[in-house]
């Protein structure tokens, strides 16, 4: 096993420089009393190779997209294609200032422009904001435009957000956070909406519903046309949480689903870079009737009507998702989600043959999701013994426990930039860990023996984190 790496502030040796920064040929300009220190910034002290290596060893110990196979199911980690990185850098968008006066920045109110033509079409929507910096982002602001649209119309009483029991925990949290009272809707065997019990719950009271679809156990919601027809009936609004829509990119729209309002994580479809907390950006897009309350970015020294991101958003992002869109076209846009499904379809055949068992069986979307609930039962294995034992392989794990409604449940999401050679080493690691499970499985409750860290306290690691180096008294 390798060893912990110190922190930079635990390497640090009092006096060690590194003077790289040539002396200014200006006076220095003296800072006004009251805004300087009162006492000395507390840094680490390296020189200049200390400081590579020690973040050159930090990447080293980090796993992304760029190591190897990333299966981590509802996260979509595809490759993201360097020349998307070349675009977002080009120093007319990197260096551009967001208080910049509109003409010295055509370029990039440009990008913004095509980006947001280019959403509508693809989700079949009529607007956009692209403010949102994340998915979660994207529900709030979409829950604040259906608030303030029933308000509009003297429909406040409308209170009730319809989220169903296989959703992602953003969807609850953010009909929350908006003032709605979330209430389940009951999924049935089949692992779709429940109608009888999505019927009994419409009501005047019902603000509207939030749907993903493909839902989160990677199963198309067949009924969306008449669960949308329903909603709408009672008066309320259809949100899509677009997390998933790499499984249907360019062949079905939301919007043509009977969705109002979605927003889009581009940080999963449209291939930027994520994990490890951001910048992501989740863009909100909504049908002409509720155009009227997206967010608006105001003018300096204003403030708009609602405005839920500094400027307009995360703009780096935004300049990927448009190359990323530009690069592919129409038809290869297509073309990502033929190929997500498929390499889902034939990886879920492949850990089926292997001896595991959908949680589902029958043809999944872009991703599937496995029980372990059998193996858990008769051989004590649980599905986070196997998760961590896919580290002792050298591979990333899959989603554990997730959605919720499933026991022992491993997601797998291979997305389409995986080849056929991945796929089938990935299933060659799940061969091989079904053998470890028959023979040793007691080895795999300590499970992964490779790494710095195996098993942390994951409720201590939430409740009480240390994010923060503090010096010894
Ligand atoms: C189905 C679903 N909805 C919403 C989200 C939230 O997106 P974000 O992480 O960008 O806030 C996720 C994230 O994994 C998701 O999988």
């Amino acid at each position: 096993m390798s060893e912990a790496v110190l922190l930079s502030y635990e390497k640090s040796v009092p006096g060690r420089r590194s003077e790289v920064i040539p002396k200014p040929d200006v006076p220095a300009y003296a800072l006004p009393e009251a805004l300087r220190r009162k006492t000395p910034l507390l840094l680490p002290e390296l020189s200049e190779v200390d400081v590579d290596r020690h973040y050159t060893e930090l990447a080293h110990r980090a796993y992304g997209v760029n190591c190897g196979f990333y299966p981590l199911g509802s996260c979509t980690m595809k490759y993201n294609p360097a020349v998307n990185e070349a675009v977002a850098a080009l120093p007319g968008f990197a260096q551009a200032h967001p208080l910049a006066p509109a003409h010295a920045v055509a370029g990039c109110r440009a990008v913004m422009e095509e980006l947001s033509e280019s959403l509508c079409r693809i989700a079949g929507m009529d607007a956009f904001t692209l403010q949102p910096a994340a998915g979660a982002h994207g529900e709030l602001t979409g829950m604040l435009c259906v608030r303030a649209y029933h308000e509009s119309r003297g429909d406040a009483a409308r209170k009730t957000m319809l989220v169903p029991d296989s959703a992602h925990g953003t969807n609850p949290a953010s009909a929350a956070m908006a003032g709605f009272t979330v209430v389940n809707v009951p999924s049935r065997a089949d692992g779709c909406v429940d109608l009888d019990a999505l019927s009994a719950l419409l009501d005047d009271g019902v603000a509207g519903m939030m749907m993903t679809n493909p839902n989160t156990l990677g199963l198309f919601e067949k009924d969306i046309l008449k669960i949308s027809r329903m909603v709408h009936a009672s008066g309320g609004l259809m949100y899509y949480d677009g997390a998933n829509l790499n499984a249907i990119l360019g062949l079905a729209r939301p919007g043509d689903m009977g969705f109002d309002v979605t927003h889009l994580n581009l940080h999963k479809t449209f291939s930027t870079p994520h994990g490890g907390g951001g910048p992501g950006s989740g863009p909100v897009g909504v049908k002409a009737l509720l155009a009227p309350f997206l967010p608006t970015v105001a003018s300096l020294g204003e403030t708009g009507p609602l405005q839920v991101k500094a400027f307009h958003g995360n703009f780096a992002t935004l300049a990927r998702a448009l190359a990323y869109i530009k690069t592919l076209g129409g038809d290869h846009l297509r073309d990502v989600a033929h190929h997500a499904v498929l390499n889902a379809n034939y990886l879920m055949a492949r850990l089926k043959a292997a001896g595991y068992t959908p949680a589902f069986d029958r043809p999944c979307m872009h991703e599937f999701v496995l029980t372990l609930e059998h193996e858990r039962e008769t051989t004590g294995v649980s599905a986070l013994d196997v998760a961590k034992t896919v580290i002792d392989y050298g591979m990333h794990p899959p989603t554990m426990y997730f959605p919720l409604i499933v026991h022992e449940a491993l997601m797998f999401e291979p997305t389409e930039t995986e080849t056929r050679e991945t796929l089938d080493r990935a299933a060659q690691v799940m061969a091989a860990i079904r053998a470890d499970l028959e023979r040793d499985p007691e080895a795999m409750h300590t499970a992964p023996h490779s790494a710095v860290i195996g098993r942390p306290d994951e409720v201590r690691a939430a409740r009480t984190p240390v994010l923060r180096w503090k010096p010894e008294p």
